[in-house]
């Protein structure tokens, strides 16, 4: 079906219409803290087919199911372990997602046909409100085409998915910019299946035994079959070859002078420009801007028509890692080391 797609305003009214969309069984861009999502009734099989329609998503990678609520995590999952309470007091609401054991009220479609279900109650005004007034927890995935960059602007849903949808809310420019931290829990440890913007870092700070799954850092090998179905496709990427450079400013100059070629980009710290002498963007400097601007940048990247992008290596500590884990799949794993 091809849609008039209507882009709406996060007006109480507005909230009100893609409330209505999703109640009655349809798909709407919501803006949420990390990026965009495509949301709908997550307990409507019908409805959350729709998403992987719009998607183009394989069926076998699960959905995350928006609460505005944190006593709602108890009607879609059980077996609840403690450490789960806990980090729902410590951190939600916020980017992070909890893998749980689903209950049967949770569509098989939802949950790509997996025995659990992720969980997340965002913080985003605009979120908790369209959540509340569905009335019912929400599907949404990233809103970007299956393989594209993640969206962190209206703009960017209303690109991948003009006439797929016929809806999307404009919540401004998402503050975080990468997706949410995916967990699971395993021998009283939290497992890291994603990383994100909330930390190992600060789950170790808060008390927890933290472990991380494979594949975070490391390519799988083929036919290896990730704890998180979303870790095995290649994401994230613009249309050019993506390369991460990592070394010095210097090492890193001296290697774009080597291989510059016709329409190729290099993304930068925004300290580097002064000395930087080839066509660049810049992602920030901190980790937290470094998060904000990543998947804007790779957009950008796609506009110029960028055939080869030269990255500078972030830090990968703290948030840092998930900025790098997602650099390296839109990259796939094509590392430099100077
Ligand atoms: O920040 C976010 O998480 C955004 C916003 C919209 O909330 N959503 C998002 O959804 O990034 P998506 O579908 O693009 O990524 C969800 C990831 C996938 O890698 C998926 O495989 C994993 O979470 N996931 C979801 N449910 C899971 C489950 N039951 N077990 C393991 N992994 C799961
Ligand atoms: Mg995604």
């Amino acid at each position: 079906m091809e849609y008039n797609t209507v882009l709406l305003t996060r007006s109480e009214e507005d909230v009100k219409k893609a409330a209505d969309i999703i109640k009655n069984g349809g798909v709407v861009g919501m803006p949420t803290e990390t990026v965009y999502g495509l949301a709908a009734n997550a307990l409507d099989p019908k409805a959350v087919e729709k998403i992987f329609q719009a998607k183009g998503r394989p069926m076998d990678n699960p959905l995350i199911v928006h609460i505005a609520d944190k006593a709602d995590m108890e009607k879609l999952a059980e077996d609840i372990p403690d450490a789960a309470y806990k980090l729902a007091e410590k951190f939600w609401p916020g980017p992070l997602t909890m893998v749980l054991k689903k209950k049967s009220i949770v569509p098989d479609v939802t949950s790509g046909g997996l025995d659990t279900v992720g969980i997340r109650l965002p913080v985003h005004h605009t979120a908790r409100e369209l959540i509340s007034e569905c009335g019912v927890p929400v599907a949404a995935p990233s809103a970007n085409l299956s393989g594209s960059p993640s969206p962190t602007a209206a703009e960017h849903v209303m690109n991948d998915m003009k006439g797929r949808i016929p809806a999307v809310v404009d919540g401004g420019m998402c503050p975080v910019g990468i997706e949410s931290t995916v967990v699971c829990f395993e021998d009283g440890a939290v497992k890291i299946l994603r990383p994100g913007f909330i930390s190992g870092e600060d789950f170790t700070r808060a008390g927890f035994q933290v472990v991380y799954a494979k594949g975070i850092t490391e390519e799988l090998d083929a036919g290896e079959k990730p704890l998180s179905p979303g870790m095995k496709y290649k994401h994230y990427s613009p249309k050019a070859n993506v390369t991460i450079v990592s070394g010095t400013l210097e090492q890193f100059t001296a290697y774009v002078k080597e291989h510059n070629g016709k329409n190729t980009y290099s993304m930068i710290f925004d300290d580097d420009i002064l000395s930087f002498p080839y066509r660049y963007m810049t992602y920030g400097n901190t980790v937290q801007e470094q998060a904000r601007m990543l998947f804007h940048v790779l957009r950008e990247m796609d506009i110029v028509g960028a055939e080869q992008v030269f990255v500078r290596c972030p830090v990968t500590v703290g948030a840092g890692l998930a900025v790098y884990n997602r650099l390296l799949r839109a990259a796939a794993f094509e590392v430099v080391r100077l």
